[in-house]
């Protein structure tokens, strides 16, 4: 292994080329975007109702979402059209709303709401720094459990769940986590689906974001939680999430959850408070667009995993030739959704993100992947290739390589 100077002037070269690259969002490409350009055309001006007899234009049709779409979503999610609620752009409005009326009112299965009982919930970190900062902000505490390639570390959240009755739930990504991409085994989903809790009404949100979005012909699909819930006899325990951002368009798309049907009325009981209604003509050109696209809806992720599966190999193989054999890094290797997780060896991830940014690569903020946006290992960088060029990745993962190298050089 060369000494520090060498990474030293190699980081000098680096800095000089005046790189300006983006490794930080976890967003599709325009190429991907284009994949959907036919969307904005497909319903024409005198397309008035859905196959179903719904009228487009106007209020009636209630808020649960257009039969059409809900069954087209709750596909995705491994749902009943009856158990599936179609909204507006974004799931995590969705989950919001569920966990703030979870603290106003409590849950179909709660003695009491939620609010006023210092809820804690169990997150996975890494994990996702909105899941964070959306329970952050309504007052609850995520209280971290460690992620593998068998999904969430169950051991951990059984004996968070079983010991302490101010532990309501869990909120994580089931298949293809952001950022590892790692998802849950079918024991996992047996063991979260039947698991003894303190608290009665102790809840399972699954942010299925990226179930559909396999990278290459090995689709990670486990149990599916609603089912072994419902087995378990805990019906009521887990709430299924998804959208199309990363399908269609990101942020002008459609949210969608899933749910027990007791759930399901619950949520629209108070979901008509607020609304009269979802954006049926966003929900009807989806569901026409989506059905008409060749292969359909899995043509269309097949089209995506086309794009970005060369970024993602990129990624592997630079990190390999880089860092392969060093012991300075580990790294996962996902089969799906958007995100590589880096760990360095030593705790220096917060140097390797500064030395990145003054060479002109940004990177998402050290610690970002974990509660309070602090890392205590100082180890996890989340790594998103999907966004940028192909050429741009490989450039900016051999700039993080040396970063990686000189940071641990400079440690040692
Ligand atoms: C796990 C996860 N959930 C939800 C979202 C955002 O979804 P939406 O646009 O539907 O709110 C993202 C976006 O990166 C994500 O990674």
């Amino acid at each position: 292994m060369p000494d520090a100077s060498a990474f030293s002037r190699a980081y000098a070269e680096l800095k000089s080329a005046g790189l300006s690259l983006s490794m930080t969002r976890g967003q599709p490409a325009d190429d991907q975007f284009d994949l959907s350009r036919e969307l904005l055309q497909i319903v024409g001006p005198d397309e008035t109702a859905a196959p179903s007899g719904v009228a487009l234009r106007n209020y009636p049709g209630g808020v649960a979402g257009l039969p059409e779409a809900r069954e087209l979503f709750g596909g995705v999610l491994g749902a009943s059209a009856e158990e599936t609620v179609v909204g507006n752009n974004s799931s995590l409005m969705l989950m919001g709303q569920v966990l703030t009326w979870a603290l106003l009112y409590g849950l179909p299965s709660s003695p009491a709401p939620w609010a006023g009982q210092r809820p804690k919930m169990i997150v996975t970190a890494p994990g996702y720094d909105r899941h964070f900062s959306l329970l952050e902000g309504m007052g609850y505490e995520p209280v971290p459990v460690p992620v593998g390639p068998e999904g969430p570390d169950l051991d951990a959240v059984e004996s968070l769940a079983a010991s302490d009755a101010s532990v309501k739930g869990m909120l994580f990504v089931p298949v293809y986590s952001n950022p590892t991409g790692d998802s849950i085994s079918d024991a996992g989903v047996e063991r979260l689906a039947s698991l003894p809790a303190a608290a009665p009404d102790f809840t399972v949100l699954a942010d299925n974001a990226y179930a559909v979005h396999h990278l290459g012909p090995e689709k990670v699909e486990p149990r599916n939680l609603l089912r072994a819930a419902e087995a378990a006899g805990h019906p009521e325990r887990v709430w299924l999430f998804g959208s199309t951002s990363k399908i269609t368009f990101a942020g002008a798309g459609l949210g969608f959850l899933a749910g027990s049907r007791a759930n399901v009325a619950w949520y629209c009981g108070r979901l008509g408070l607020q609304s009269i209604g979802p954006n049926k003509i966003e929900q009807y050109r989806h569901v026409k667009f989506l059905r008409a696209y060749p292969g359909g809806l899995e043509g269309l992720m097949q089209a995506h995993a086309a794009l970005i599966r060369p970024k993602f190999e990129a990624v592997q193989r630079v990190l390999h030739e880089e860092l392969g054999g060093t012991g300075l890094a580990r790294w996962t290797d996902p089969k799906g959704g958007y995100f590589v997780s880096l760990d360095t060896a030593l705790p220096v991830a917060d140097r390797v993100v500064a030395l990145a940014k003054e060479a002109g690569i940004a990177l998402t903020p050290a610690g970002a992947t974990w509660p309070g946006g602090v890392d205590p290992h100082n180890r996890n960088i989340r790594l998103a290739p999907t966004r940028p060029p192909l050429a741009e990745v490989e450039k900016a993962m051999q700039g993080v390589a040396l970063c990686v190298k000189l940071a641990s050089a400079e440690a040692g």
